[in-house]
């Protein structure tokens, strides 16, 4: 404001003041604008008052401020002029009371006067309005309705009516609208109306500039700036960025995988706009599977994932956000199989045991192979191990057979443990396995063996009864009683006697004993059959020849067969006087039946009339003159001979050799006299006879033995060929075989010495010391009276058949 302006209004309420001082006696009112500038004439108050100017001084005229220590007006004592003294603010003096009046009082002395001087101190526009704060901050939401007010503050102005606030304008702007409004005290104040509907996804901030307008003229204004926020209301429901969500997810995937991730938008802010995740529709199967971050929407694997139990799983998921606006998606996920199970081999049928004569081919079992997985880790291949005789056939599905490829053969294998292998055909591959245990039952096709083609024994002569004499022994691999071996004897016959008379065998141990007591002479060797018999059915059986070889025991003594040994006869050898040295005399014959060295003689002079005259070939008899005979000789010589065989202990003979040293029989009468010793005298025609008579003997001894050899003997071998004529024949036939070392060899050849005589021999049974041994039992009884007929025989002794 102007000071030239001040002064024009000074001088209207001058104008005005006047008027009313003249109708106000005593007291003198005035009335001011505020804010005058120091010195400003108020009134001429003295004037006013009707007081002398002069006296003015004299009188001490002064001013007193009621209370107020402050001196806001002055009296110019030479004028008589009320001034202001210092600036009067209406409102820093009276603020807000509607009318501010300053009491001063102009006091005289000499007398003393007081006038009461009213001074009115009127409003001026100096002060513009004034918003509290600068910045007004609004939220307003943005689903606040049209219509919606929303006050904002009050602008103040210190001035008082007309120039206090008296309109507010709003910039201009798309939603909103202003209302002036009064209060009940007259102050004015806006509302923001909302006219056209907010949108925080548009425009989410606004800034508006509100202007206060007094009434002052001219008017002042003060502005202010409304920031409003648009405050999000929860208007939109959350948005999947997808409709389907597909995943595929291997099985056995681990704990903790992320099988997929949803997610959501949502165009709210702040908690509107939060959106949290959870399943919306899930099985319980894929609750226990899976589980969804409530923030991320990560959906993990938490349990595990078995193709082979499931291989999709579809699971809604729902969105939501802070205050509830939901909106959902499909999440599809596919299980991929993942070769984790290995085939499994089931075995349905099984012939167990197989027979061992089962043909190649034949089905001993079935087996059924199975896969969980999928495609080709479920494509199976089945195979065996090698070298066993088995083989697997695919049939139908995924069915094997199994099958025999060759011969079984229990006493080589009995059990076989066929693994079985199956394998897919995954990546890595997966591979079982299982055994099967397979017997293979015995059937009866190995007959007993014998662990000899042959078995020889030698029985030494004279044996015990019942005394064991060899023993056999037969295997059979088969099972069991398949292979349990009884042994038994074939039944023959040796010398037309049941070999059961002569042996028997113990049925389960294969030990052979002598029924009876042998003799050498008797029997040198037999043979007998030895059956050995599985107890099968049916039986298999085997057999075998056992040659039994009699041992010869010295038992017989030599027998001497020329000369006669009893000496009844007269036999008496004519020996030339002209008989040089080395002449063949005669001979001794003697014969044992025993055999080998047993029957090996030697001949020995034991005592002779002229020991210097005759000697004796020590094996072969022979009798020689050891020197020319001399005249002076005696004529009658006698030798006794010994004959000893070579056994041990040796057995021996002796017998006496009468000689005649003589040219003719003219000197038989000597005879006499030589025999006289016995028989007293003999003519010479018995001595013809004699002779004659020896001679006819000795040829026949010798037909016949040469006839008997010859026709009971195969072999040429002849005990004796000849007494005289083959003096080696002599030596038994195995001392034939004196190698070139001289000693004799350990085995001996035996030959068989049976004649068609020795039927006559006796048999002697024994009670059978086993009587397993069926073969002497039957006999016994079957011919009994046989036996009773042998047994008879029994006691006759045990006279030696002869071998002659
Ligand atoms: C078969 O397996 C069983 C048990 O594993 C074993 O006792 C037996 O000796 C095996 N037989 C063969 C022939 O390998
Ligand atoms: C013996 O063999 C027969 C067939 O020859 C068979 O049936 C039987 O079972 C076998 N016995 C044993 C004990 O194996
Ligand atoms: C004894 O064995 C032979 C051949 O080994 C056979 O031919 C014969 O029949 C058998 N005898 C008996 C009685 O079994």
């Amino acid at each position: 404001m102007t000071y030239q302006r001040t002064v024009v209004y000074t001088y209207i309420w001058l104008g005005l003041f006047i008027f009313i001082v003249q109708r106000a006696y005593g007291d003198v009112s005035y009335s001011i604008p505020e804010e005058l500038k120091r010195g400003t004439e108020i009134g001429n108050v003295a004037r006013d008052v009707g007081l002398d100017l002069k006296r003015l001084a004299a009188r001490k005229a002064r001013i007193d401020t009621e209370g107020n220590s402050r001196r806001y007006v002055d009296i110019n004592l030479r004028t008589g002029e009320l001034t202001v003294a210092e600036r009067m603010d209406r409102e820093e003096m009276c603020s807000e009371k509607l009318s501010c009046v300053l009491n001063i009082e102009l006091m005289l002395e000499n007398p003393l006067e007081l006038h009461r001087i009213v001074v009115e101190i009127q409003d001026i526009n100096d002060n513009s309005p004034i918003f509290p704060n600068a910045l007004i901050k609004l939220e307003i939401s943005e689903n606040a309705d049209k219509g919606a007010t929303f006050r904002v503050d009050d602008a103040h102005d210190a001035d008082m009516g007309l120039n206090s606030v008296q309109n507010y304008v709003l910039e201009k702007n798309e939603h909103f609208v202003l209302a002036v409004r009064t209060n009940d005290d007259g102050g004015k104040y806006s509302e923001l109306i909302l006219d056209k509907e907010l949108d925080r996804e548009e425009k989410d901030k606004m800034t508006l500039a509100l202007t206060a307008v007094d009434g002052g003229n001219p008017s002042t204004s003060g502005s202010v700036t409304i920031h409003i926020t648009v405050l999000d209301a929860n208007d939109n429901a959350p948005v999947f960025s997808q409709g389907l969500y597909k995943a595929s997810l291997p099985e056995n995937s681990p704990l903790g995988t992320v099988v997929i991730k949803v997610s959501a938008t949502d165009a709210d802010a702040g908690i509107n706009g939060d959106v949290t995740y959870e399943f919306s529709r899930i099985s319980e199967k894929a609750r226990k599977l899976f589980s969804l971050n409530q923030k991320s929407g990560e959906i993990v694997v938490i349990g595990p994932v078995d193709y082979e139990e499931e291989s999709k799983y579809e699971i809604r998921v729902q969105g939501k956000d802070g205050t509830g606006l939901t909106s959902d998606t499909k999440v599809s996920i596919e299980i991929v199989d993942v070769n984790d199970n290995a085939p499994v081999i089931f075995l349905k049928s099984l012939n167990n045991p197989v027979p061992e004569n089962a043909p190649p081919g034949t089905e001993v079992g079935i087996i059924n192979v199975q896969d969980r997985d999928s495609e080709s880790n479920r494509q199976i291949h089945c195979s065996i191990q090698q070298n066993v005789p088995f083989k697997l056939v695919p049939s139908i599905k995924n069915y094997f057979s199994l099958l025999t490829t060759g011969e079984l053969d229990r006493e080589l294998i009995t059990d076989y443990n066929i693994s079985i292998t199956a394998t897919d055909e995954g990546s890595p591959p997966l591979s079982s396995s299982k055994t099967v245990q397979l017997s293979v039952a015995d059937v009866n096709d190995n007959p007993p063996v014998f662990d000899k083609q042959v078995y020889i024994a030698h029985v030494t002569e004279n044996n015990s009864q019942g005394s064991s004499v060899s023993s056999v022994t037969a295997r059979d691999p088969d099972w069991r009683q398949n292979g349990t071996v009884f042994y038994s004897l074939l039944p023959g016959e040796v010398n037309g006697f049941p070999v059961s008379s002569l042996l028997s065998v113990n049925g389960d141990t294969g030990v052979i004993h002598a029924v009876r007591s042998f003799d050498y002479e008797q029997y040198k060797d037999f043979k007998v059959q030895v059956l050995a018999r599985d107890n099968g059915s049916p039986p298999l059986s085997s057999n075998v020849t056992m040659s039994i070889y009699v041992v010869d025991v010295n038992d017989n003594s030599p027998q001497i067969l020329y000369p006669s040994p009893d000496g009844s006869s007269l036999m008496t050898e004519l020996v030339p006087r002209a008989a040089q040295a080395g002449s063949l005399v005669s001979k001794v014959i003697a014969v044992d039946a025993d055999s080998g060295q047993n029957a090996w003689l030697s001949y020995n002079i034991v005592k002779a009339t002229d020991p210097g005259l005759f000697s004796i070939g020590v094996h072969s008899g022979e009798i020689r003159t050891q020197r020319d005979v001399l005249e002076s000789d005696v004529m009658k010589q006698n030798l006794i001979v010994s004959v000893k065989d070579n056994g041990q202990p040796s057995l021996s003979a002796t017998c006496t050799m009468y000689l005649l040293i003589s040219d003719n029989l003219a000197e038989v009468p000597d005879l006499r006299d030589m025999s006289s010793e016995d028989n007293g005298s003999k003519i010479t025609s018995y001595l013809i006879i004699a002779l004659v008579s020896v001679s006819t003997f000795f040829l026949t001894f010798i037909i016949i033995t040469l006839t008997v050899k010859l026709c009971n003997r195969r072999s040429p071998r002849l005990l004796f060929d000849g007494a005289v004529a083959i003096p080696s024949a002599y030596l038994p036939s195995n001392y034939a075989d004196v190698d070139a070392t001289g000693t004799l060899r350990s085995s001996y050849n035996y030959d068989a010495y049976l004649t068609t005589g020795s039927r006559t021999s006796d048999f002697k049974f024994i009670r059978s010391y086993n009587d397993g041994t069926l073969l002497a039992d039957d006999t016994l009884k079957k011919s009994s009276s046989t036996a009773e007929e042998l047994f008879g025989l029994v006691d006759d002794g045990r006279s030696l058949p002869q071998v002659t």
